[in-house]
This record gives C-alpha cells, structure tokens and sequence, in this order.
C-alpha cells in the first residue's frame, strides 16, 4: 500500500505549491499527487479549484487569466503569512523541482477537467511528459473519463485511473474500460463499501486519508494505496500498523 501526499503535503504546507511538494518529498513520500488546470493563454498551471479565490489573494476563474496575471498572485498567505512569496506554480516549475530533488516516487497528475472542459489540456500535459525521461513514475488521474479516454490514446502505456466521489455509475465504467487500472474513491465511499472493496478487480485508492484510525480501517480494505494531507504522519503509521 502506497501513501501518496494529496496536493503535495498540504496539511502542513499551502496546497499544490513548490513549498508543499518540497515537503513531500523531504518528508519520503512515496507518492506525490497535483492537479492540473489550462489558463487563458493555454499554460499549465498547479492548482485544485478552477477558480483562484480559495488559495489566492485574487478572484476569478483560471481559464479568464493569463499565466502572468496567475503569476502575479499570492498563493501562499491564505494559509499561513509566512508563505506570502509563495506563488502558483506551473507544472513544468513543479517537474523541475521533482528533477533538482532526484524524486524518486510515484507523480500522478490529476487533470482537472470535471468543471472546465479546457480544450487541449490533454495535449499539453502530454507533449511535456513525454519530452524528457524522469526520475519518476508518473501517472493520470481525472473525474473526466473522456480526458481519460483522450490522454490514454495518447500515451497508451501510461497507468492511468478515475477519480470520483460516490458514483456507482463512474465505478461501472472504470471497469468496462480496460485500460483504466484504478478508482480513487472518496474515504467515505470505501468505508462504506467494505465487503467489495477488498475483492474489487482494480485498485483502489481512497482520499483522504489524514488519521491513523482511518488509515488502518483503508488498511483492513486492502487498498492499493491511500491520499493523505500528512504524508509523514500517515507513513509513520503504516509502518507502524504493519509490524
Ligand atoms: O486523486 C485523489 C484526489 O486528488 C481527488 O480529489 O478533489 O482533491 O482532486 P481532489
Ligand atoms: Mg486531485
């Protein structure tokens, strides 16, 4: 079972930024997740809302800015004023950073298109994943099976799984498409689902998974791996809870 930190270590670091997966990978996650979304100039950038209010000083939708408005924007003092420098990065600043580290883990690559269609995002993502090789494994994940079905035809070996929240419509699906190797599932979703889990023909992976109770419950499901706000912690655990 692997721990992957959910939006780097977000729970002690603002999510998604170059400070949270320095965390991360300081802390030996053996997972690192992100999530991807398209600005108005077609640039990549790392955040989980596809609008900048939550974890920004600005207002409005992503795709309504250019990279250099999203850049001029503090990503950072929402969560702790210490971080006021922090700013959103974009995917390519996020794979340097994993390079530098000589990261060594498991990159899944959400994209972000369950709200915004963000035509072509699937081309991007890919021309800069495929352009180099990695330190890194890297996988996708999206709640958009058709950006599903379009980022697999264009990397047809690349692992790829379906995020979702409670839908036992998107779990039917992911097994009707062979070429979807897991569901990420709410935490939620899996507690409640304990008897087929443990037997489920794909992996699972449920989010989010912040407490030691918890993580033995996911545990005792047999899942794959779990996301966690506090990789160190819940690693620690593990290890702990597997003696
Ligand atoms: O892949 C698990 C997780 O990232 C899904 O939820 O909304 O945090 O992207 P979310
Ligand atoms: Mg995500």
């Amino acid at each position: 079972m692997k721990i992957f930190a959910h939006r780097g270590a977000s729970g002690t670091r603002p999510e998604n930024t170059l400070p949270s997966f320095a965390e991360a990978i300081r802390a030996g996650a053996e997972g690192i997740e992100l999530d991807v979304q398209l600005t108005k100039d077609n640039e990549l950038v790392v955040m989980h809302d596809e609008q900048v209010n939550r974890t920004t000083n600005g207002k409005g939708a992503i795709k309504d800015k250019t990279l250099a408005e999203i850049k001029a924007l503090n990503a950072g003092s929402w969560f702790d004023e210490k971080y006021a420098s922090t700013k959103v990065p974009t995917l390519k600043e996020v794979t340097d950073l994993l390079i530098a580290r000589n990261y060594r883990g498991i990159v899944e690559i959400e994209l972000k298109t369950n709200v915004e269609d963000y035509p072509g995002i699937e081309e991007k993502v890919s021309d800069l994943m495929l352009s180099q090789e990695w330190p890194f494994i890297y996988w996708y994940s999206s709640f958009n099976l058709d950006t599903l079905e379009r980022i697999h035809k264009l990397e047809p070996k690349t692992r790829i799984d379906l995020v979702m929240k409670d839908s036992e419509e998107a779990t039917n699906m992911a097994m009707d498409r062979s070429y979807i190797k897991g569901i990420h599932p709410s935490l939620d979703w899996a507690l409640a689902h304990d008897a087929e889990v443990p037997n489920y023909p794909i992996d699972v992976r449920p989010w989010t998974v912040n407490d030691e109770e918890n993580l033995k419950k996911v545990m005792d499901l047999q899942v794959s791996g779990a996301f966690t706000d506090f990789p160190e912690e819940i690693q620690l655990a593990k290890r702990r809870n597997q003696q």
